[in-house]
């Protein structure tokens, strides 16, 4: 039985939570490996809605036990409030488990992340000012608090004290504000400990168990593959790693022990916050996208950047993600446009290219070359297989794959558990 990990393949907010949901009956762990709440995950359930920004979209279905692993950064008020919200609307959470090893974001790192971007002005990452680039910077200088912390008084006060040492010198010289008191950071972290403490675990322990007994793991991203530190759009990025090696770093779980890798992709793309994004539309078309595609912020309630669809950045994911499959979302949005437009390469300098280009100047300027596909004017949103789509939505699945570098698996045709066409199963 396999262990599987599924990412954003673009920008974030592919509709990833609906994907994970979507397996999460079928799986026996869903595990996040990175980021936040920064992220904002949409699963609708019936005529239910739940909007979910740190906890595992599996936490919505009852056989499956939801993991948060050492790579997250851990809000503690966040996790409490999101879990007390759920119990009030019937879900089950007591099977959270929540490793000891993952990083804390406290008061400080959310002043710290809304004061940086008031100072950088113009340009300003836009975060989504939930305090996640600097408890990431604190983890890798070593300042960091973890889950663990909590259970030792000393340590913690220690530990908060080192790290407003620096922090408060320049809230206090460089951003003119109040210095942060320890003390009340103490206080308040250790106001969360008792109540957190059933679910913190030994997780990477308790995964490796689990694939070794044959158990099937799912590993679910936040964020997208052009968000990452490492091979996103540097520096407007998320200071974590959502590619797929990032769900072994964050969890303690090796690559040899992962079967397959799964890209969420959007049939157009979108983004939110600052940094470029070659085939953006600022007319009418982007508009019909945002409107049609709801397509707003779950997190900050910002309204998403929008454009068509680009083939290469979907080419991109499958390279740095070594993607099995893609899960195709959203084709729905798409429907009644005569003819949709697709990036097929970009124009740099006069010369076309078609892969993305490693120099972040070089993609600065890259302007999309477009392919135009046959549109289609019949809803899809009760298809149930492939063949049920009209043949010019067929050939744009098609036209997508082949130039994405990796099988189309599922297709999304609208938000629900069932508006789904599966064409392979996932976890044979
Ligand atoms: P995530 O961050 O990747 O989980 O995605 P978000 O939840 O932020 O955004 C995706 C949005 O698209 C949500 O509102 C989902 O309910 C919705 N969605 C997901 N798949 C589909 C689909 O196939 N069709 C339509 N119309 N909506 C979808
Ligand atoms: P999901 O999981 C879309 C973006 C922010 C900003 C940049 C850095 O729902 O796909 P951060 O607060 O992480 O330091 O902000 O990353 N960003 C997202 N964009 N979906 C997300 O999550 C995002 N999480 C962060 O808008 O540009
Ligand atoms: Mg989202």
């Amino acid at each position: 039985m396999p262990a599987l990990v599924l990412l954003g393949a673009q920008w974030g907010d592919e509709g990833k939570g609906k994907a994970t949901d979507l397996l999460g009956g079928s799986v026996d762990y869903v595990v996040r490996y990175q980021g936040g709440n920064n992220a904002g995950h949409t699963v609708v359930v019936g005529d239910q809605k739940y909007a979910l920004h740190l906890l595992p979209s599996g936490i919505l279905s009852p056989g499956c036990t939801p993991v948060i692993g050492n790579g997250v950064v851990v809000d503690p008020a966040v996790l409490l409030s999101e879990l007390s919200g759920l119990n009030e609307r019937g879900v089950d959470t007591s099977k959270l488990l929540l490793s000891g090893n993952a990083h804390l974001i406290t008061p400080y790192h959310t002043t710290v992340d809304k004061v940086t971007e008031r100072f950088l002005g113009k340009r300003k990452i836009g975060t989504t000012g939930r305090g996640i680039g600097p408890t990431y910077a604190d983890k890798i200088n070593r300042v960091g608090i973890r889950v663990q912390d909590l259970y030792d008084e000393s340590i913690l006060t220690q530990k908060v004290e080192a790290a407003l040492d620096f922090k408060n010198q320049i809230l206090a010289k460089l951003y003119n504000r109040r210095a942060i008191d320890v003390a009340q950071i103490v206080d308040e972290m250790l106001g969360y400990a008792e109540q957190i403490k059933p679910f913190v675990a030994d997780t990477t322990l308790i995964l490796n168990n689990a694939i070794d007994e044959g158990k099937v793991v799912l590993f679910e991203g936040g964020q997208g593959t052009l968000l990452d530190v490492d091979h996103g759009t540097y520096p407007f990025v998320t200071s974590s790693n959502p590619t797929a090696g990032g769900a072994c770093t964050g969890t303690g779980v090796g690559p040899t022990k992962i079967n397959r890798v799964i890209g969420i992709l959007k049939a157009y793309t979108t983004r939110v916050g600052a940094g470029p994004f070659p085939t953006e539309l600022f007319d009418k078309d982007g508009e019909a996208l945002r409107t049609i595609g709801g397509e707003r912020g779950v997190t900050t309630g910002r309204d998403r950047r929008c454009g068509w669809f680009d083939a290469v950045i979907a080419r991109y994911a499958t390279r740095v993600n070594g993607l099995t499959d893609f899960f195709l979302t959203k084709l729905d949005v798409l429907t009644g446009w005569e003819q949709i437009p697709v990036c097929v390469a970009y124009e740099i300098d006069g010369k076309r290219v078609e892969e993305l280009p490693y120099s972040q100047s070089d993609f600065h300027h890259a302007k999309p070359i477009y392919e135009m596909l046959p549109g289609w004017s019949e809803d899809i949103s009760k298809a149930k297989t492939f063949s049920d789509l009209p043949k010019n939505a067929q050939a744009y699945v098609k036209a997508l794959e082949e130039m994405s570098g990796a099988p189309i698996s599922a297709i999304g045709v609208g938000p629900g558990r069932d508006e789904t066409i599966e064409i392979n199963s996932f976890l044979s």
